[in-house]
């Protein structure tokens, strides 16, 4: 992404990063909480994006610099200000620390949206699962489908129990509204017991879209109902929020909308990867099911190095995570790498 002069004025050394004024902090529920940022007019170009897409935050905690990702909860076109929500988690050094200390006036340094977890364009009726602080780039996909389309939405969304929803009220009014072709679904575990795969395939047909945000588990199990039904895996995107999710045994890779061929070895297996036309290999492999390391998305911890043994790649964005040497050696970062060939091998290991 590229800076105006105007808009390099704001930028801090660090390369990639703004440095952003918290305008409010909004209190969710006991847990969680909303940061609204101040966008100035100089850089609304650099902050565009689209509903879905991530905001990556740099953070000191004890004298250590943190990177974490975090999805727009705001939609273009109709919350006036960008929006990431956070949620309170066990050892959740980042989240908490922001939970904790941050307040309205605070500069942040951030990084400009990011993400490919995103509406695809159609008209096909769309099914939203999420879980938990999943509902944030789900709620924005939401808005989007609410206001600018007229398909058919579906949201599920589980939760342990009430006083956990995120946006209770902001869903309320827009199944309120657009109540016709909006179906709500709040499924709480403490009243209903754990979403299941038997209970997931009930939403699955195969001309439907389907968008999973939530913990590795329960990504898994929606995941594994919808295929149990007979949804085409193309039609199923996923954004994990964990490091280090559950280990997923990738499906049969879909032939729809390939545009490459990859065999992934990652801790000495083998995986054939389908990854579809502006896919990275990253990206790919989680909606195949396989959960490759990874900590920014962003092309700068450098977390998702591989080695490219056959075929071509290349880097959509670099911002420190390889370097030239590690590039001309054969290394290539998994969270940016788009398959030029039509067949590649990646070694993980
Ligand atoms: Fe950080 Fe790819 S996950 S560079």
């Amino acid at each position: 992404m590229t800076l105006s002069r105007t808009d390099t004025a704001l930028l801090e050394d660090v390369p990639g990063f703004v440095r952003l004024r918290v305008k409010e902090v909004v209190r969710e529920t006991a847990e969680a909480s909303s940061l609204v940022f101040d966008v100035p007019a100089t850089l609304t170009g650099t902050f565009r994006y689209r509903p879905g897409q991530f905001l990556t935050l740099r953070h000191e905690v004890g004298g250590e610099v943190l990177f974490r990702n975090y999805s727009l909860a705001s939609a273009p076109g109709v919350d006036a200000d960008l929006k990431v929500t956070i949620k309170r988690v066990t050892d959740g050094r980042v989240s908490n620390s922001l939970l904790d200390t941050v307040v309205a006036g605070a500069e942040l340094l951030v990084m400009p949206p990011k993400g490919i977890f995103c509406l695809r364009q159609g008209t096909v009726p769309v099914v939203l699962f999420a879980a938990g602080s999943g509902i944030t780039p789900v709620i924005s996909i939401l808005k989007q489908l609410l206001t600018s389309t007229e398909r058919k939405v579906t949201l599920v969304y589980a939760n342990r129990d009430p006083e956990q929803i995120i946006f209770r009220e902001e869903l309320s009014r827009l199944h309120e509204r657009y109540g016709a072709r909006m179906r709500l679904v709040h499924r709480l575990d403490s009243i209903q017991s754990i979403l299941s795969a038997a209970e997931v395939q009930g939403y699955a047909d195969s001309a439907t879209e389907y968008y999973l945000c939530g913990p590795a588990p329960f990504m898994a199990t929606v995941r594994e109902g919808l295929i149990q039904g007979g949804v085409c895996e193309v039609r199923v995107f996923l954004e994990s929020f964990d490091p280090v999710a559950a280990e997923v045994q990738p499906a049969e890779a879909p032939s729809e909308g390939e545009s490459a061929r990859v065999v992934l070895r990652y801790k000495g297996e083998e995986h054939q990867i389908a990854v579809g036309q502006g896919e990275t290999i990253h990206a790919a492999a989680a909606r195949q099911g396989l959960n490759l390391p990874f900590s920014c998305r962003a092309a700068f911890c450098g977390l998702c190095i591989a080695r490219v043994t056959a075929g071509s790649v290349h880097l959509q964005d670099n911002l420190g995570g390889i370097t030239d040497a590690q590039i001309a050696e054969g290394l290539t970062l998994t969270c940016q790498a788009l398959v030029d060939s039509a067949k590649a091998s990646v070694v993980f290991d």
